[in-house]
């Protein structure tokens, strides 16, 4: 496999698909062919999922929730990302396995460890080359999303203690991880960001 596998976390209205995609114009306009895809969602079957996740009424088990967030990954990843990175393409995903693990791990309350290693079996081990934690206070989070003036979803309409456990789990694993992460304050400019992550994207490309 000779591509590149790139992925965004961070918490809701942390700005990802924004950098998502300054990142793709940046590359295609260097000659690279991009795949830019999300989770959940990125396939059909996906966007079905997407759909039950974040949209449907009353309470989903935890349990149920991350086996629907791994339905969606192994899908994804066999049938669309794989192929991609195959073909030596550059793959930029909005979200991965972190989020499962700070979202059904540290939000929901279920063992981080084992959310990873249900992550792992749906992706056959794949992990990104980068992965660019977006990092921001729950506070200006919550006040982007508001100005948004847009319809929460499941995960977005939780408690402001659920997005703290949240933003602290991604912090927790990018120390962890400290060579696949790269930490960049999302309250920077827009710009700032893009420009830190060039920096860090460039020499994947040379690999
Ligand atoms: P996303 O489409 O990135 O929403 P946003 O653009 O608002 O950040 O993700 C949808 C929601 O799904 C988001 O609240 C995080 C959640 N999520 C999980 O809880 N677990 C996961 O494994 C993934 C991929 C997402």
């Amino acid at each position: 496999m000779n591509g590149v596998f790139i992925t965004l976390e961070g918490g809701d209205g942390s700005g990802k698909s924004t950098q998502a995609a300054l990142l793709e114009e940046w590359l295609t306009a260097r000659g690279r062919t991009v795949v830019r895809t999300r989770e959940p969602g990125g396939t059909d079957f996906g966007n079905e999922v997407r759909e039950i996740v974040l949209h449907s009424r009353g309470h989903i088990s935890p349990r149920a929730e991350a086996l629907l967030y791994a339905a969606d990954r192994a899908h994804h990843i066999e049938t669309k990302v794989r192929p991609a990175l195959a073909r030596g393409e550059i793959v930029v995903q909005d979200r991965y396995l972190d989020s499962s693990v700070a979202y059904q791990g540290a939000g929901r309350v279920l063992d981080g460890d084992e959310i990873r290693s249900l992550s792992l079996w749906a992706a056959e081990g794949l992990l990104p080359q980068l992965t660019i934690l977006l990092d921001l206070d729950e506070a200006t989070a919550r006040a982007r999303l508001d100005g948004a003036n847009k319809r929460f979803d499941r995960l977005e309409a939780e408690k402001s203690d659920f997005h703290r456990r949240v933003r602290a789990a991604f912090l927790e694993l990018a120390a962890r991880e400290p060579d696949r992460f790269l930490v960049v304050d999302a309250a920077l400019q827009p710009e700032e960001i893009a420009a830190a992550i060039r920096a860090r994207v460039e020499p994947l490309l040379a690999e």
